[in-house]
């Protein structure tokens, strides 16, 4: 069943999905579920990052998949899947320090820990072969020898992965080093992961699930918190945006009319080559994008709202509040340079991949086929660069796809042949294909052989088949 709405009534002003046909989302339903709460009445939850112990040369963490019951609507419990008890944990790894987790599933369901963005050897990588069912436990090696970055955790478990992160696992995981550090920005507490994502709720607080309906899911949470607010410093901060929903694009503006100017930094895989003002970011599902917002510029006592100007039918914009409650001194600029992209040389190989919907199926499909455990897509080999040039085909539908390898991050070298923007010039690990266009990327599989994936990002086209698998070797 597939119902209509219009996908560009809310952007085309900006102008940024202007080429956007009327789209189609899978699913309806009225809802009956609670009513979307009064905006900017929950402080936002900064997250403190969980201890490690450490050892001689790693640092080694247990973390434990299970049901847990928590507040994140004022006075009702919900229960998420979660993370040690908590939604939105985060950890903080240094690069060349590997990181060693031991997962523990007590949930009823399967787990595959993936570490995205990680540059991760296959069995560490949340491939299907090595989930871990309920009761067991696997160690995950993270090495971290990587750039500095804002990565995630969150599950793969073949056919359960979009429940599984819907009901709350998701772990923010950075990578620190030292160039970054040496970079004036914004450290400490002025340096923040928002991780944004959608939730329906039924009035007792729990979770409302439907994989093919997620247009009344109305409630965003950032850090597990609803629509909060966050009292500021007058002065930058560095806020690291990730997309932990299924589904959901953000269309993110700061304030009234036509938006705050911010800086764009960053995005999935790190620093950008250069800082990109802006007023408008698009943040799609798996996406980092990394702001600094001088809220200098307001003063004490300004209220600044994060908009997100693209949301569903009868959903308010505001996603979370900044409320300037007090100066602070600010040594912190946003350098001009930050850092250069890598040189991929030239490609030797090219490759096709064409994202479609099958109606009759249900299916969502990688060169017209769903995914197959069995079968092996494509074979890279270590050290080549290739070319992938990814096509929407789903103009009937107007369903956005994305496409995201596992392993190593690539660079976009161009979109219907385009040049990138100027904030997707860094390094990426998730690309956002609308229907009917097509992008370009260039990237090379370093290091580690084996099994890895890529697939769309949306993670109910993901569960309809929508990924591949790659071996590769040497
Ligand atoms: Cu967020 Cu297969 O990844
Ligand atoms: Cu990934
Ligand atoms: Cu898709």
């Amino acid at each position: 069943m597939l119902t209509r709405r219009n996908m560009l009534r809310a952007t085309t002003a900006a102008g940024v999905l202007a080429a956007v046909p009327a789209g189609v989302v899978v699913g309806s339903r009225s809802g009956t579920a609670r009513a979307a709460e009064s905006p900017f009445t929950t402080p936002l939850k900064v997250p403190t990052p969980i201890r490690p112990v450490r050892l001689a040369d790693h640092d080694f963490y247990r973390l434990t998949t299970r049901e847990a019951d928590v507040t994140v609507l004022p006075g009702t419990t919900t229960r998420i899947r979660s993370f040690n008890g908590t939604m939105s944990p985060l950890i903080v790894a240094r690069r060349g320090r590997p990181v060693v987790i031991e997962q523990i599933n007590r949930l009823n369901v399967p787990f595959s820990m993936h570490l995205h963005g990680g540059h991760t050897p296959g069995s560490s990588d949340g491939h299907p072969k090595y989930q871990v069912n309920p009761g067991d436990q696997r160690i995950f090696r993270y090495p971290n020898a990587q750039d500095a970055a804002t990565l995630w955790i969150h599950d793969h478990t073949h056919h359960e992965h979009a429940e599984n992160v819907y009901r709350g696992l998701a772990a923010t995981y950075l990578v620190t080093d030292e160039f970054e550090e040496s970079l004036p920005l914004p450290k400490g507490q002025y340096d923040v992961p928002l991780q944004l994502r959608d939730a329906e709720f039924e009035e007792n607080g729990a979770l409302v699930w439907d994989m093919h309906d997620f247009e009344g899911r109305h409630t965003v949470l950032v850090n597990g918190r609803p629509r909060p607010y966050f009292e500021v410093a007058a002065r930058k901060y560095r806020l690291r945006l990730i997309n932990t929903s299924n589904e959901r694009l953000f269309l993110l503006q700061l304030g009234e009319g036509e938006g705050e100017e911010f800086t764009h930094i960053a995005t999935d895989g790190g620093l950008l080559p250069a800082p990109v003002t802006t007023r408008l970011l698009q943040l799609w599902p798996g996406e980092r994008h990394e702001i600094v917002v001088d809220f200098a510029r307001y003063g004490v006592g300004r209220k600044l709202v994060l908009n997100n100007t693209y949301p569903y039918e009868g959903e308010a914009p505001g996603v979370m509040r900044f409320d300037v409650v007090r100066e602070a001194a600010d040594p912190s600029s946003v350098p001009s340079k930050l850092r250069p992209v890598p040189d991929f040389g030239t490609s030797q190989v090219e490759r096709e991949f064409t994202m479609s919907f099958n109606p009759k199926t249900g299916e969502h499909l990688i060169n017209n086929k769903p995914f197959d455990v069995d079968r092996v897509d494509i074979r890279p080999k270590l050290g080549v660069t290739e070319t992938w040039k990814i096509t929407n085909a789903d103009t009937q539908y107007g369903i956005p796809h994305s496409m995201h390898p596992h392993l190593n991050a690539f660079k976009i070298l161009d979109r219907n042949g385009k040049p990138p923007a100027a904030g997707e010039a860094g390094l990426k690990d998730t690309i956002s294909v609308l229907a009917g266009e097509s992008a370009r990327i260039q990237l090379r599989f370093t290091d580690y052989e084996g099994l890895y994936m890529y697939h769309c990002h949306l993670l109910g086209h993901l569960q309809m088949g929508m990924m591949g698998q790659m071996d590769i070797t040497r």
